[in-house]
């Protein structure tokens, strides 16, 4: 059964972390035959309109995944009552994220890795300044997450 949920995945420049949450969780959300509501953002506007970043194509290219098509946006205020979970990969994220939740916000504000057993309160560190290494890295955490937030929305429903 498809869980009554919709899942916005944020970063700071919405090129790198969190294009790569939303392919991990839409690739997961395909194989449990879910139809819901998935996108990311960030919290700069800097790539706004922009591709992800060619590191973060190139990666998931290597899971046979394509986001060339995917384009950065900012945040809005809409998206606090338009996902019912909004999903940071950092603190600086979340606390920026909650800094900016209106009063009518019905959004649950969470870590991505808050949802793994035992790693709650995990970063997914910034490779922006990385290399190919932190790219698999932030792969290998974002799929983890992806996972285990799949989980957690079918037990809630
Ligand atoms: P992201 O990485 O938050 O994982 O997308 C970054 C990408 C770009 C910038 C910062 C972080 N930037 O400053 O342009």
């Amino acid at each position: 059964m498809t869980p009554s949920c919709a899942v916005l995945f944020v970063c700071l420049g919405n090129i790198c972390r969190s294009p790569l949450a939303e392919a991990a969780f839409r690739q997961e959300a395909k194989k449990r035959g879910w139809d819901i509501k998935i996108d990311s953002a960030g919290l700069g506007g800097w790539h706004i309109g922009d591709p992800p970043d060619v590191r973060a194509i190139r990666e998931a290219k290597k899971q046979n995944i394509d986001i060339t098509h995917y384009r950065g946006r900012k945040v809005s205020t809409q998206d606090f009552t338009q996902f019912t979970h909004i999903v940071a990969m950092d603190n600086e994220n979340l606390s920026r994220l909650r800094a900016l939740s209106p009063q009518n916000s019905t959004a649950h504000i969470a870590l991505l890795m808050d949802y793994v057993p035992n790693k709650a309160g995990q970063e997914i560190a910034d490779p922006y300044y990385g290399n190919e290494k932190d790219f698999d890295r932030t792969w290998e955490q974002v799929h983890e997450g992806a996972i285990a937030l799949a989980d957690h929305l079918e037990k809630q429903s």
